[in-house]
């Protein structure tokens, strides 16, 4: 049977059938989430925080865990959509601010204009830039610089994970 989850501060609602992840319930109403580790529980791309109703998903495993861990953002009622599973009524989902980007490219792209939304790194859900901000070459460089962008090179991160 479909169970019907909430999404804030969108206000919008979705059914999704039993044992159907949050991520699919984000997807059908188009949602952009860049879902960079494909669904494996690995990035910050599909992060959102549960509102109430915690109780309806399916507990969160040791994957989940390990990369709640490293998102900057997370808070005690994170989870990752693409592991939370829906077994009940009443689940109510607060999208997190903000845009991830999955590489420096894609801010290079934004050069010359203002940050409309906080835009986060993929892995760590870190602030790269915050909204308001001028995204500048210097931004740009500062960003190459940082320990943050050390890590940046997503697909590599994800080459060493599924390694090891
Ligand atoms: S899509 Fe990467 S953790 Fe969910």
């Amino acid at each position: 049977m479909a169970k019907t989850v909430r999404l804030e501060p969108i206000a919008q609602q979705s059914s999704v059938e039993t044992n159907g992840n949050l991520l699919s319930v984000l997807l059908n109403k188009d949602l952009e989430v860049l879902k960079e580790c494909g669904g494996r529980g690995m990035c910050a791309t599909c992060h959102i925080y549960v509102q109430s109703g915690a109780e309806s998903l399916t507990p969160v495993n040791r994957r989940e865990q390990r990369t709640l861990e490293v998102i900057t953002s997370c808070k005690t009622n994170s989870r990752l959509a693409c592991q939370a599973r829906v077994i009940g009524e009443g689940v109510v989902v607060e999208l997190p601010p903000g845009m991830y980007v999955n590489s420096l490219q894609d801010i290079e792209a934004l050069i010359g204009r203002r940050a409309e939304q906080n835009l986060l790194h993929p892995i760590t859900g870190a602030v790269l830039v915050e909204a308001g901000k001028l995204i500048t070459r210097s931004m740009m460089k500062q960003l190459e610089d940082t320990e943050t962008n050390s890590s940046f090179k997503v697909s590599e991160f994800f080459k060493q994970s599924s390694e090891s």
